[in-house]
């Protein structure tokens, strides 16, 4: 399988990656291509197990359905007890790049490598109670942290402003070991709560609410979330 890692994306660069929680479910595949359409850069896809938070989406088998409608790379964050043994049926599905939690039960370190294994891109995660240091140590083994700016478990709730100087930490760290890391962020972004994200040194972000329901249209929504380009720092 061809893949295309988030290496091949410029990390300076502000991405969008609609999270299809949001999307109109009965509609998924003409969802993301309006998505595409409107200038996403990556699609983000939740999967939850109903243990590590309250809620379940979906499996492998709809990443599979879904991978054939878009060319933009699937960006799987896995909110799971035990992510490692579900690496490899994402990774069959098409997934490009495979998110999971710092505060899960599994060896992150073997998780890393089983991501990487099938030559996906491997990403870290933390909740919003779950301090930068947690995850610092593993930053010269993976490709993407992502920062949770909301509790994990479900899409339309309101973006954390506490979780900025936690980004920047983690921007600085990035910097300072001169690796090219996405820094994504996660939960309430919209139009306004951006610019900060942006300052605090987010380049990809996922937007759920704000891009799929956007009532402005989903190209304007983007264009305006990537209008804080020149806040990244
Ligand atoms: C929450 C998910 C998010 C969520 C984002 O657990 O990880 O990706 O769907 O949705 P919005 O942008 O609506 O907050
Ligand atoms: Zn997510």
């Amino acid at each position: 399988m061809t893949r295309n890692p988030v290496t091949n994306l410029d990390s300076r660069k502000i991405l969008i990656a609609p999270s299809i929680l949001a999307a109109n479910f009965a509609e998924l595949g003409n969802e993301i291509a309006r998505v595409e359409k409107a200038g996403a850069d990556l699609i983000h896809v939740d999967i939850m197990d109903g243990h590590f938070v309250p809620n379940l989406t979906i499996g492998p088998p709809v990443v599979q359905a879904l991978r054939n409608i878009t060319k933009l790379p699937f960006d799987v964050h896995l909110m799971l007890t035990n992510p490692k043994s579900f690496v490899k049926p994402f990774a069959d599905a098409g997934a490009d790049s495979i998110t999971f939690h710092v505060e899960c039960s599994d060896n992150i370190e073997d998780t890393i490598r089983e991501i990487r294994s099938f030559g996906c891109s491997a990403g870290l995660s933390l909740k919003p109670k779950t301090p930068a240091d947690k995850l610092i140590p593993y930053l010269d083994k993976i490709d993407l942290v992502l920062v949770m700016t909301v509790e994990p478990g479900f899409g339309g709730q309101s973006f954390m402003s506490d979780m900025m100087p936690k980004t920047r930490a983690i921007r600085d760290a990035i910097i300072k070991l001169d690796r090219k890391i996405h820094l994504e962020v996660d939960g309430g972004i919209d139009g306004k709560s951006i610019f900060v994200v942006a300052e605090a040194g987010a380049n990809m972000i996922v937007a759920g609410t704000s891009v799929f329901r956007a009532p402005e249209g989903a190209a304007e929504a983007i264009r305006k979330l990537k209008s804080a380009q020149d806040k990244l720092r």
